[in-house]
């Protein structure tokens, strides 16, 4: 996406450095700055601290890790270079896309026992994950637009009013994002479209990541707090929830960042649509039950406990509660299928049941 003059992605191979190059988004939106990954430590860190983050993106990061761990495995040592893969796997544990990325990659290595042969067969496929993902998502904003048209279609006037969650923009994904796909799809096709933006603690991907990329590409916005989406839609202010996913089980269950139930919940009390977009990378599709069996990421409570921003050009990190009192730090909840309204996939649009993802994609069901 442009940043600027700059066409720019989340990640991509620096052939000239050698190394795979990310933008550091712990830092935005006050600096952009790109940072390198050379080996799987580099890489595990990145993941783990959200330098990257955002289901696909991540997904893509992996796929580029198994290049630095064939780099640094060596010739012939399967063992140690599934060792490494497994560990970039690990790193965290709920968007799908990381270990499907890696595996994905891995596989494609098989039977190659050289470095460079594996380096190489790994970079390339690395790249066309990359690329299918960006593919996915301007796919998922051509579909996911006749939504927002309808919506536009059913009022008398005024800007289609979309709350979202998190970031599940470019920045999460390779372009265009997820949710965000199909608002600049109908920002570009001239739809008044006008997005709240929900904070998101406590790392607030909406209000540092999602108010920065909808702003850059001058889309009308309003960052709010977590809780104000209730009573927005309580007063006619909200059209739709358009939200992402980190896993969605073959039946519909929505995985997302923490806080997403509660604004379905709200959605289903108030009549307004609760939409979820992914590419079908983050289906986990033998998976039936949500609550049960997608594992949820407990992160460090200190990023509960401190807030950081800037205060006249200069970043603070500021501590919140009482220093003594626990903070518990879930990172992502569970939206059960009847929750959701429609599913917005690559290959079209469908209900959050079985039978109607089934029929999106008769391939990956048995039976
Ligand atoms: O913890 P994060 O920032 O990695 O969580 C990201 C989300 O919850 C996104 O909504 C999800 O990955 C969808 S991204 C297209």
């Amino acid at each position: 996406m442009k940043v600027g003059n700059q066409d720019l992605r989340p990640i991509w191979f620096d052939a000239g450095a050698d190394a795979v190059k990310v933008i550091d988004q712990r830092l935005l939106p006050h600096r952009l700055v790109i940072s390198e990954l050379r080996t799987v430590e580099d890489t595990v860190y990145a993941i783990r601290e959200m330098m990257v983050r955002g289901a696909p993106l991540i997904g893509v990061t992996g796929a580029y890790g198994v290049v630095l761990a064939a780099r640094e495995a060596g010739a012939g040592r399967k063992d140690a270079f599934y060792r490494l893969c497994e560990k970039i796997k690990a790193v965290r544990p709920t968007a799908v896309n990381l270990s499907w990325g890696v595996d994905r990659v891995y596989k494609a290595t098989a039977g190659l026992s050289q470095t460079e042969d594996r380096i190489r067969t790994a970079k390339t496929e690395a790249g066309i994950i990359a690329e299918e993902e960006a593919e996915n998502c301007r796919r998922i904003g051509m579909h996911g637009v006749t939504l927002v048209r309808e919506a536009a279609a059913e009022k008398t006037g005024g800007p289609v009013n979309i709350l979202t969650h998190c970031n599940a923009g470019w920045l999460a994904c390779i372009e265009y994002g997820t949710a965000t796909a199909p608002i600049y799809a109908a920002h570009d096709a001239g739809i008044d479209v006008h997005v709240w933006v929900d904070e998101t603690r406590p790392l607030n991907q909406g209000a540092r990541l999602t108010a920065w990329e909808l702003g850059a590409y001058g889309i009308k916005h309003t960052v709010i707090t977590d809780n104000a989406g209730g009573h927005l839609m309580q007063h006619g202010l909200v059209d739709m929830v358009l939200v992402g996913t980190d896993r969605t089980t073959g039946t519909g269950d929505v995985a997302n960042k923490i806080g997403t139930y509660l604004k379905a919940l709200a959605a289903k009390d108030n009549g307004v649509p609760f939409y979820v977009a992914l590419p079908s990378t983050t289906f986990d599709w033998n998976l039936k039950d949500g609550l049960g069996e997608i594992p949820i990421e407990e992160r460090d409570a200190d990023e509960v406990r401190f807030v950081e921003g800037l205060e006249d050009g200069v970043h603070h990190r500021v501590l919140i509660p009482p220093k003594e009192s626990p903070c518990a730090n879930y990172a992502f909840d569970v939206t059960p299928a009847r929750l959701v309204t429609r599913l917005i996939t690559e290959r079209g649009i469908c209900g959050a049941s079985r039978e109607a993802i089934q029929k999106l994609f008769p391939e990956k069901f048995s039976g």
